[in-house]
């Protein structure tokens, strides 16, 4: 992989809470990536000025905000995602069929209608917050975790979905069950060379770069490696270097 593919896949969380320190990081890394994720957290705080704010500067969002409710609401939802302009946005899978395929109905006509490119729609599976005793405790969910993870992945496909957020762990068994031309968009990504706070980070199950694109990966999506970097630019480069060593 050319580092100027790396450089498409590679995927910034914008975990900040204040719109200038995002648009002093999309200044300062937008030569070295191109797609930036807006989440709960500055979408909560400075509301769709963010999403313009990072396309002025010519990147593209991935608006992270996991729509979950009825569909006539998450189709609501998805229409204006459309009229943003955002490049992807997700929807949690267990909000079932009815709701994925409301979402993707929805962003396909709101985007003929806009004349604008469809956004990738992505399915979140079981937050990777969770684990097999949660899953059959609290939520009685029989299905061992990893087959509730590639049991929706699947489900998510039907619908018309474009991909999911998948951990590093299930990359592999969501390729099989999907196929390839399903994207995967992976969080939970230590550059070794990188991280520092090592112990009192709460990513458990990571994977470095290279890893991740190796295991099949179509982004990665990279927050305080970079955000808390000394040099974020620096930083970054380190990555793009890594995920073009890992193909
Ligand atoms: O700082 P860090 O690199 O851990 O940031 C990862 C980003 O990916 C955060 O915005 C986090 O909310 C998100 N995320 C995650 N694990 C998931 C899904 C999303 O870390 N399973």
């Amino acid at each position: 992989m050319t580092s100027e593919e790396a450089k498409k896949r590679l995927c910034l969380a914008l975990d900040v809470n204040r719109l200038s320190d995002a648009v002093r990081l999309v200044e300062i890394l937008r030569d070295r990536i191109t797609l930036f994720k807006i989440g709960f957290q500055l979408f909560t705080k400075e509301g769709p000025g963010a999403v313009q704010a990072v396309q002025s500067l010519g990147g593209r969002v991935f608006l992270d905000l996991k729509y979950h409710d009825i569909p006539n609401t998450v189709a609501a939802a998805a229409r204006e995602a459309v009229n943003m302009g955002v490049y992807m946005f997700n929807v949690h899978a267990s909000g079932g069929s009815d709701m994925m395929r409301a979402a993707v109905e929805a962003a396909a006509s709101q985007s003929q209608k806009n004349n604008t490119t469809m956004p990738v729609i992505l399915a979140v599976t079981v937050l990777t917050s969770l684990n097999d005793r949660i899953l059959t405790d609290e939520l009685n969910i029989k299905n061992q975790l990893s087959h509730q993870v590639t049991h929706l992945a699947a489900l998510a496909k039907g619908c018309g979905l474009g991909g999911v957020v998948a951990s590093p762990q299930e990359i592999t068994a969501i390729r099989e069950r999907c196929g390839h031309g399903f994207t995967i968009l992976t969080p939970g990504i230590r550059p070794p060379c990188i991280i520092k706070d090592k112990d009192e980070d709460d990513q458990k199950r990571t994977a470095t770069p290279a890893q991740a694109i190796r295991l099949g990966a179509d982004y990665i999506v990279v927050g305080r490696p970079i955000l808390k970097a000394d040099d974020p630019a620096e930083a970054a480069d380190k990555i793009v270097r890594d995920m073009t060593s890992g193909y």
